[in-house]
């Protein structure tokens, strides 16, 4: 950690407030020479007024240094070392708690090009306001500089970013979620391309005239900006310190802004899990599968095949960014370097290998503390404990009105501890087979089905909706379009994005196969059909063996699914009913379904792609016949 002394003082030219100093600023050590660099935190530490500047190298030294001076301000509360060594456990504000999707803005000079599914902004107005809340918003506060890589460090398909930020809960996370430091600030040359991303927390300790106030254990402000400049490759976010608000690599770069690049690039960035088969005649298979925030994508990426024989390996939880390499295939990275989870519902029966993952060396925020000085939420055990302390640190029994722990509760973990990680350091990708779509569909959705081919599988994409989860406000339970599992972090015209998808039929020789999913069907009494977590495998199998051509499958309106007895069922008790109910098609209730897809894709008007409007009409025939 280069720390650059304190150069704030009174500025004599100007009254009352502070400055930075720009000669000072240079004279302390700086670990780069990128001019362009060093203006932007010159320029940044001017607007924002922090007392120092610090450059961070990613050094576990830095680390410790800023977990255990957050263990001071009362920011972390260290876990029992026996227990869960390494560890902490952050309370958010309950007011700070999710992704603000209401304040999140794409700001592109037409508002077109943000689309009808993106809150738009004017960018010279924006910059105005943004302007406006960051002076001096950094008073009284520490300003980090954190240098980043998207990907193994000058990886073909990674990419760089710098984020500033007066959070050392954001430093950590970053170090865990990234690769973080002194190696991807030393890849940021002169003319190497790399992401500005601004964040505050909006809590300043001093205020315009000099009146000092106490440091809280989260700060935040009840104002946020999310704020992304598309044309200029930028990211301001303002007022939260929460995870995809704070941790800026991660919805804010890796999917808004680089959807845009991968647009204008010919490439993809997806919001989907990466894994690694292997079957029983050792044939290596690599599925992407997108789903909306918490629908189990980290239990699926971590999912321990009941099947015998099979072998299934994590290459990421939540970001996929797929080229299209020159032997003509679609090549995916992970361009994270940790996991930044749900907790609750992740336990010993759903999930084992994420509860090794988080035995040691774990950031979790707005879990319920034990009184062991350990960690408990919803879903880690069937017994809860007989008292806790919830997520806003009061008292709780099993009898307490509400869960002890945040639905949207989360755990921060290098991807390094996660007993099945593979080829996350593999800077040229995997070569990926097939691509799930799913959802949380109570109905209608089948548990699989295949596309006949990649028109009809990018309509199955852009066809995705889901009961809504806790990760960002709204309703929790309501049905929402989700087209791609991209609705909150495209940031350009999803039309445009409908275009985008189709256009890979051109650059990619080997196109993957392309399966939507469900593994949320439920019965008339509204029990779940099917069991899941580590049975999904069985549905591996079967788009495994459709990748091999060695199984059959029917025609049905929505795609083609396994035959009667096509799903390898062995030793899974699922009752014949239920069975035919997962893959049941009712074509009333389907072309309801239709309807209220016609009038989504009607909001894209004339963006819309023809194939996409094509395959909507072919449905409803098929449907109707
Ligand atoms: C996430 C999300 O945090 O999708 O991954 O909300
Ligand atoms: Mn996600």
């Amino acid at each position: 950690m280069t720390t650059v002394e304190a150069v704030l003082r009174e500025d004599p030219s100007q009254g009352d407030g502070v400055f930075i100093d720009a000669n000072s600023l240079q004279a302390c050590a700086e670990p780069t020479d990128n001019q362009a660099l060093l203006g932007w935190v010159r320029e940044i530490a001017r607007l924002t007024q922090p007392d120092e500047v610090v450059w961070c190298d990613g050094s576990q030294a830095e680390y410790d240094r800023l977990c255990a001076q957050m263990v001071a301000t009362g920011t972390l509360i260290r876990l029992n070392p026996d227990l869960r060594p390494g560890s902490f456990l952050a309370r958010s504000a309950p007011t700070d708690v999710a992704r603000v999707e209401s304040r999140t803005f794409i700001a592109s000079h037409r508002r077109e090009d943000a689309g009808p599914t993106n809150n738009w902004r004017e960018p010279e107005a924006l910059r105005e306001e943004l302007h406006g809340v960051f002076a001096g918003s950094m008073r009284g506060r520490t300003m980090y500089v954190v240098p980043f890589s998207m990907g193994p460090v000058g990886g073909p398909i990674s990419q760089l970013g710098v984020q500033i930020t007066d959070s050392p809960y954001a430093v950590v996370s970053m170090r865990i979620m990234t690769r973080m430091g002194a190696q991807a600030l030393a890849a940021i040359g002169e003319d190497t391309p790399w992401v500005p991303a601004v964040h505050s927390v909006g809590y300043p300790l001093i205020d315009a005239i000099g009146r000092a106030r106490p440091e809280v254990p989260w700060p935040c402000n009840d104002l946020k900006y999310i704020a992304h400049f598309p044309e200029t490759r930028e990211i301001w976010s303002y007022g939260s310190g929460y995870g995809g608000n704070a941790l800026l690599g991660k919805k804010c770069f890796a999917l808004r802004i680089a959807s845009v690049m991968a647009r204008d690039e010919g490439w993809l960035a997806e919001h989907m899990l990466v894994l690694k088969v292997t079957s029983p005649q050792q044939r290596v298979f690599h599925l992407a599968a997108a789903f909306p925030s918490a629908c189990g994508k980290t239990n699926l990426a971590m999912l321990r095949p009941t099947l015998p024989g099979w072998r299934v390996e994590t290459i990421g939880d939540d970001i996929a960014w797929m080229r299209p390499a020159p032997d003509g295939t679609l090549r995916a990275i992970n361009p994270e370097a940790g996991f930044f989870g749900v907790a609750p519902g992740t336990g010993a029966s759903t999930n084992p290998t994420a509860m090794q993952m988080l035995r040691e060396n774990v950031i979790f925020t707005n879990v319920a503390l034990t009184d062991d000085g350990d960690v408990w939420w919803e879903g880690m055990t069937d017994e809860p404990p007989a008292h806790l302390v919830d997520w806003q640190g009061r008292d709780w029994t099993p009898d307490s009105p509400g869960p002890a722990a945040h639905p949207n509760a989360r755990f921060t973990v290098s991807a390094a501890q996660c007993p099945t990680i593979t080829d996350l350091d593999e800077p040229a990708g995997v070569p990926i087979d097939a691509i799930l779509f799913g959802g949380r569909r109570r109905t209608n959705v089948p548990l699989v089905a295949q596309a006949g081919d990649w028109g009809q599988g990018v309509f199955m994409g852009a066809a995705i909706s889901s009961e809504q989860t806790a990760t960002a406000e709204g309703t929790v339970g309501q049905l929402r379009h989700d087209p791609f599992a991209m609705l909150p972090f495209t940031g350009y015209n999803m039309g445009d994005y409908f275009a985008h998808w189709l256009s890979m039929s051109e650059r990619v020789e080997h196109l993957p196969e392309i399966f939507a999913v469900n593994w949320f069907r439920r019965g008339d009494d509204g029990r779940f059909l099917w069991p899941g977590f580590g049975e999904n495998c069985r549905v591996i199998d079967w788009i495994c063996r459709r990748l091999t051509r060695t199984a059959g499958a029917q025609s049905t309106p929505v795609g083609l699914v396994p035959l009667p007895d096509g799903l390898n069922l062995a030793g899974l008790d699922v009752p014949a009913g239920d069975l035919n109910d997962l893959f049941a098609v009712d074509p009333r209730s389907w072309l309801t379904e239709v309807d209220a897809l016609g009038t989504y894709f009607a909001r894209f008007g004339d963006r819309l792609p023809r194939p996409i409007k094509d395959n909507l009409d072919s449905l409803r025939a098929r449907l109707m016949a």
